[in-house]
Order: structure tokens, then C-alpha cells, then sequence
């Protein structure tokens, strides 16, 4: 956390110092805040310098009390959703396809097509890297960490890869020299800095820099259990990023989306930093989702058994939605397919992994205002009024606010939204928790693409000796073609397939 917050002082340092506030001004905002019952946040105003007085007045400028007292109250106080009650289904068949069961003749086709386009520079990546990553601890953003493969490569760059390998991919189909996958990266206030260092001492792992774009995206104020704006310091609000679904609002203001229509972009694939399976800019996908003209759809994995805590992927009274676990009681979560009684009848965990059209984000600016905030209630350090001391919680004593990035789901007409199940084996294994934990944590980020490597060579040709997987690296391989050249050699694992030695 001490570490957390260094980066965060650090990349506030980074911006200069605004111009001092007049007197009306600061008085006006003072009135502004206390009609709102928020007039605490000034309490040590007089006691700041001059310097500090700037930069605070600046922050407590960028809010609008009254909203933020509007989102708080609303967030606590949800409308009724009694998810029992709601009509729940599947989504119809022909929104659905999975990769476990479709014919290889429809995979190859979506691969094909979603190649063409990518091969004709209509598609984009968008990265969701805002989030603190609080459970897994490290310090910097989660895109910087080195889940202990022989390269020690960083998820950033296993992703940079994978888009290096499909531009590739794409170029030699389309028969061009290049083609360009632009990757929008959108932090957060305490991970803009790091992730943009990064970035750059890492030559932007071989892609064009001017294809790379960092963005950032909102933050909120953190309200106490009282509803009341929390200090973190005597000059600086407590605040946190406005959860993944501030993506909406951040790739309008950041300017993303008007870069996206200058290049021409027409497809989308978002997903979030911490999945090390991802598979980037996915032609299957692209092109399994562009074949049926949606606006959204989303990859998912089947869901494990009825108790496992994943989100659901659903048609909730006639749109199309997602359900938490603690949402659906025991009847539905354990429901079977009627016509395959072997499977659950709700079994499309969310993984939060989507792809959109273009025209669909050009319609932000007409919904994302609509978009609930949610409550999450966490242990936030919080400055003690009389005392003027930090206090770091053992308990939560407040929320921070945020938007998920599937509530605009409902929006859509079920024809405008589509579902994907691929193999979670192949697609996905996030990175949450600390090392040692035994789940989603970084050894089981590891194992997985070591797995999925030794898969890889083995469907190749080759034979594999001792234990511990095979790293391929996306430079070679982006999905496991390529490795013909593997046919009849023998590998001692642990290895790792670097390009210089294909
Ligand atoms: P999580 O909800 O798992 O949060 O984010 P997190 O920050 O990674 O981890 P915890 O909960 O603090 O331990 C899922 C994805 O959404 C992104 C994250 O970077 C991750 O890719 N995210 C989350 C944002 O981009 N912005 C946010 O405000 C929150």
C-alpha cells in the first residue's frame, strides 16, 4: 500500500503546479462543497501553503460535490432487483457458439475472415490495466509482472507479442509488408505513470510507438461509511479509479475513439491486463462477431460446476445481461440443459473479454452517463479530522465507486449481442491473487502457459522429455501454428522457444 501510494504522490508530482486560486474562488468552491454537507474536505485548507492550497483547489475543482453525493446515495441504495423473480434464459442459440463444439469448418472460416479484416487495418485492441490490483500486492501495475516464466517476460509484454504475431499473421495473408494492430492502453491515475515507463524502457517490446496509445481513465472521491468525502493528506482527497467501466467515458474524453475513426478502425477487442492466456486481437473471434454483425459480444468459459463464483452471461428479461453467483439462487445455479443434461443450463462464465463495433462506442456519449455506480467497500487510509493524523483501517470504513464495464449490456437488442465460449485452458487464467495463494495466482499463470506450451509442441511432432512445459513464445507461435518445424525433435522440459532459435 506504502508503495501504492509512492507511485501515486509520484506521478501527481509529475504535473505542474496550477496557478493560485483567488480568494472568491476558493471561498465559492468552499460554499459549493458545503452546500453539499462536504464542507469537512477543508477542514486544514488555511494550514496548506500556497503551493498546496493550488494543487488541493485544483483536485477538489475537478468534482462536483452534489454528483458525487447523487452516485454515493444511489449506489448504496440500489433499486430493488430481485434477480429470483426475473426471467432468466439462455442466450438463444443463435447468438451462442463454442469452440469446443462448433465444426472446424465455421472456426477456420471466422479465423479467415477475422484475418482479412485485421489484415485490412480495420481492427484495434483496447487493454483495461486501470485496476490497483490490490489482492495481488505488487507495487506496480499488473501489467509489469513477471509471473516467473523462463523469459520472465512481463504480461505487458506477452500481450505486445501476441499483437507483434497477429500483425504478422495478418500482413502475409493480405500479402503487405505491414498492417497495424493500434493497442489503447487505459490506466488509472496511480498506474498512468509506471505503465508508461514501462512502456518505454521496454522499447514498447518491438511495436511502433505511435501504435501504442496510454490512456487514463477517471478516478472518484472515497466516501466514508458516513457518507462523507474522505482526506487521505491535508491537501488531497482520497480517490480511486472509477471501475473497468470508466473505459466508456475515458476512450471518448482521452480522444481514443476519434484516433480509432482517423485510422478507420471498424472492430474491437477489449479485455483486461491480467489474463496471461489472452489471445490478443483474436481473428476467431473478430471474425465470429463481425460474421454476425453484432455490437457486443463476449467470450466466455463454462462454468466449472454450479458452485463456482462466476459472473453469468445471460438473457435477463428479454436482454442480454450478466448475473453474479450471489444473484441466482440454488434451483438456477444448478439447473441442467434440456438438451444436454450433462452440461449446466447456465454455464457462460463471464471473463470479461469483448469485442464491439465501432459504430456501438460511437454511441457512447448517448448512454455512458446512464451507467450505475456500485459499491465496493474496502480499508481506506483516512485522515482523522481533529487530530490531522493517518489512519489506516483494519476494517473497511468506506466505498470506493465504480462502474462495471458489462452494465451497458442491457442495452442492446438481443440480435446486437453475441457469445463465444472458447476453452479455458486456452483462454483463461487471470492473475489476482498473491504468490502462494494456489489460485489465479502468479504459479498458476505460469503453469498455465508452460501447459498449454507443452500442447502446443507435442500436437507438433514433437517429444517432450522431463517435466515442467514449454514457454513458446507468441513471436513463434500466436495460437500453436507454426511449429511444424518441431516434428521429430526432442525437447527437455522445462524449455523455453524464443525466436532466434526457430
Ligand atoms: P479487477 O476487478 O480484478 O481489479 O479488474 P484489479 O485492480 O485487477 O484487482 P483487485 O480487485 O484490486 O485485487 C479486472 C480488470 O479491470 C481492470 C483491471 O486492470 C483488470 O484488467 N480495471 C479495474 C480497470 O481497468 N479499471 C478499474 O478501475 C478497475
Amino acid at each position: 500500500m506504502d508503495a501504492l501510494k509512492n507511485v501515486l504522490s509520484k506521478a501527481t508530482n509529475d504535473t505542474a503546479t496550477p496557478p493560485q486560486p483567488s480568494p472568491e474562488a476558493v471561498s465559492q468552491l468552499k460554499e459549493k462543497y458545503a452546500s453539499a454537507g462536504q464542507e469537512h474536505v477543508f477542514t486544514f485548507f488555511d494550514s496548506l501553503s500556497a503551493a498546496e492550497q493550488a494543487v488541493f483547489f485544483e483536485q477538489l475543482s475537478r468534482f462536483d460535490p452534489v454528483y458525487i453525493n447523487d452516485i454515493a446515495d444511489k449506489a448504496l441504495h440500489p433499486p430493488e432487483d430481485d434477480d429470483t423473480a426475473a426471467d432468466l434464459e439462455p442466450l438463444p442459440e443463435s447468438a451462442r457458439a463454442s469452440i469446443l463444439d462448433s465444426s472446424p469448418t465455421d472456426i477456420n472460416k471466422w479465423y479467415e475472415s477475422g484475418l482479412d479484416l485485421i489484415g485490412s487495418n480495420q481492427v484495434a485492441v483496447v487493454l483495461m490495466a486501470g485496476g490497483q490490483g490490490t489482492r495481488l500486492g505488487s507495487s506496480a501495475p499488473k501489467g509489469c509482472f513477471d509471473i516467473g516464466l523462463p523469459s520472465h517476460k512481463s504480461l505487458f509484454q506477452i500481450q505486445a507479442e501476441r499483437i507483434r504475431k497477429v500483425e504478422q499473421l495478418a500482413a502475409k495473408k493480405a500479402g503487405k509488408d505491414k498492417v497495424v494492430v493500434p493497442w489503447y492502453v487505459m490506466t488509472s491515475g496511480p498506474t498512468r505513470k509506471p505503465t508508461e515507463d514501462f512502456f518505454a524502457s521496454n522499447n514498447y517490446f518491438g511495436l511502433d510507438k505511435d501504435n501504442v496509445q496510454i490512456f487514463e481513465q477517471g478516478v472518484l472521491p472515497c466516501i466514508s461509511n458516513e457518507g462523507k468525502i474522505i482526506l487521505e493528506a491535508k491537501g488531497k482527497l482520497a480517490v480511486a479509479p472509477d471501475g473497468n467501466g470508466g473505459i466508456y467515458q475515458a476512450l471518448i474524453v482521452s480522444g481514443v475513439l476519434d484516433d480509432m475513426r482517423k485510422r478507420g478502425i471498424q472492430h474491437i477487442h477489449a479485455y483486461c491486463v491480467d489474463n496471461c492466456l489472452v489471445k490478443v486481437a483474436d481473428p476467431v473471434f473478430i471474425g465470429f462477431s463481425a460474421s454476425l454483425n453484432v455490437d457486443i459480444a463476449t467470450k466466455v468459459v463454462r462454468k466449472r460446476d454450479a458452485t463456482e463464483s462466476v459472473g453469468l452471461i445471460l438473457c435477463k428479461n428479454g436482454k442480454p445481461d450478466v448475473v453474479e453467483y450471489s444473484e441466482i439462487d440454488k434451483a438456477t445455479a444448478e439447473a441442467r440443459d434440456p438438451s444436454n443434461p450433462d452440461l449446466l443450463k447456465f454455464r457462460s462464465a463471464n471473463i470479461v473479454n469483448h469485442y464491439y463495433s465501432f459504430s456501438f462506442l460511437e454511441s457512447i456519449p448517448t448512454w455512458a452517463h446512464k451507467l450505475p455506480h456500485h459499491v465496493a467497500r474496502k480499508k481506506i487510509p483516512a485522515l482523522d479530522l481533529e487530530s490531522g493524523e493517518l489512519i489506516k483501517p483494519a476494517k473497511p470504513n468506506g466505498i470506493k465507486l465504480e462502474q462495471f464495464v458489462f452494465d451497458c449490456f442491457p442495452l442492446l437488442p438481443l440480435d446486437k449481442f453475441a457469445c463465444m465460449e472458447v476453452n479455458r485452458a486456452d483462454e483463461f487464467s487471470p492473475l489476482k491473487n498473491a504468490k502462494g495463494t494456489g489460485q489465479d495466482d502468479p504459479d498458476t499463470s505460469k503453469a498455465d502457459i508452460m501447459n498449454q506450451g507443452l500442447r502446443w509442441v507435442k500436437a507438433a511432432g514433437a517429444t517432450v522429455v522431463s517435466e515442467g512445459g514449454i514457454e513458446v513464445s507468441p513471436l513463434i507461435s500466436y495460437g500453436g501454428e507454426g511449429l511444424e518445424y518441431l516434428k521429430g525433435k526432442t525437447i527437455t522440459a522445462p524449455a523455453v522457444l524464443e525466436l532466434e532459435k526457430a
